[in-house]
C-alpha cells in the first residue's frame, strides 16, 4: 500500500486524473472501474480538460461503476448514473454504451449482480479501480459487517452512510435506505487500485484501513493485502497516520 499526501484535497483527486491518464495511454481499451461522490469530482474535471486538450483518448475504454441506489433510474439526479454522465461521461469521447453502472431497478439483484461480475470477468477484469473512502471505511457500499462479500450483491445503507449522503438529496427521507454495490471480490482482483480520501472527516477512517487490523469493520483495511494499491490523501484525512 503506497501513501501519497498532498496539501489540497483538489491536488490529491487531480493527481489520481494523471493515474488514471496513464492507465489509459499505455492501454488505450482500458476496463475502468470508477466511483461517484465529492472526492473524484476534481480528478472527473482533470480528465475532461485532458480529453479536450487531446491529452487522453477514452474511445477505446470500458468503464464500471461501483454502486447504484437501489430504486433510482438513471434518469433520476441523485442517481449514480446521472451522476457519471453529468460530471464525466457526456464530456469525454467515451462511446456511451461502453460505461455501465449496475441496475438499481433489477428485479433480481442476485442475479443482477452476478450479470455484473461475470461481464467484468469477459471484459478482461478491472485494470484501476478508482475508489472514494466513507467515513465508516466503506468502499463501494461494502458497509462495516462481519464478513467481506466477495460478489456484487445488494446492501442496507449504515445509518452513517445514509447521514453523510444526506447532502445530495432533499432531505433524509429521501436517501435511498438500500444499493447494489461491487463487493470485495472484484475490487481486490483490479490490477490496480487507486482510493482518494479528503477532509478532516476521513481521518480516522484512513487511519483504521492502513494502520489498523484488516477487519470486515472496516472494509477498507482489506487494501492492505493488494498488491498495487495508491491512498491519496490531503494533509486533512493523512492527519492520524
Ligand atoms: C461512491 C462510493 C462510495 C464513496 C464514499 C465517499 O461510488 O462507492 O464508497 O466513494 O462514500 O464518498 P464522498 O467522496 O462523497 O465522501
Amino acid at each position: 500500500m503506497e501513501i501519497r499526501v498532498f496539501e489540497t484535497a483538489d491536488q490529491a483527486s487531480r493527481a489520481a486524473a494523471i493515474l488514471i491518464a496513464s492507465q489509459v495511454t499505455a492501454k488505450p481499451a482500458s476496463v475502468l472501474g470508477l466511483a461517484t461522490g465529492s472526492s473524484p469530482i476534481p480528478c472527473y474535471q482533470e480528465l475532461i480538460r485532458m480529453n479536450e486538450a487531446g491529452l487522453v483518448d477514452f474511445s477505446k475504454v470500458v468503464t464500471y461503476n461501483l454502486d447504484e441506489y437501489v430504486g433510482l433510474s438513471g434518469e433520476h439526479p441523485c442517481s449514480y448514473r446521472y451522476f457519471m454522465n453529468d460530471q464525466l461521461f457526456d464530456h469525454i469521447n467515451i462511446n456511451k454504451e461502453a460505461t455501465h453502472v449496475p441496475n438499481g431497478q433489477a428485479e433480481d439483484f442476485a442475479a443482477c449482480g452476478a450479470a455484473y461480475d461475470e461481464a467484468i470477468r469477459q471484459a478482461g477484469g478491472l485494470d484501476l479501480q478508482l475508489l472514494g473512502l466513507g467515513r465508516n471505511g466503506h468502499i463501494g457500499f461494502n458497509e462495516p459487517g462481519d464478513v467481506f462479500i466477495r460478489p456484487c450483491h445488494s446492501v442496507q445503507l449504515s445509518e452513517s452512510t445514509i447521514e453523510a449522503n444526506t447532502r445530495f438529496f432533499d432531505s433524509k427521507d429521501d436517501v435511498p435506505r438500500y444499493a447494489i454495490t461491487l463487493g470485495i471480490g472484484s475490487i481486490m482482483d483490479a490490477r490496480k487500485v487507486v482510493l482518494i480520501a479528503t477532509g478532516a472527516s476521513k481521518a480516522q477512517a484512513v487511519h483504521d484501513a492502513v494502520k489498523g487490523d484488516i477487519s470486515p469493520r472496516v472494509q477498507a483495511s482489506v487494501l492492505q493485502g493488494h498488491h498495487d494499491c495508491i491512498f491519496l490523501l490531503d494533509r486533512e484525512a493523512a492527519s492520524l497516520l
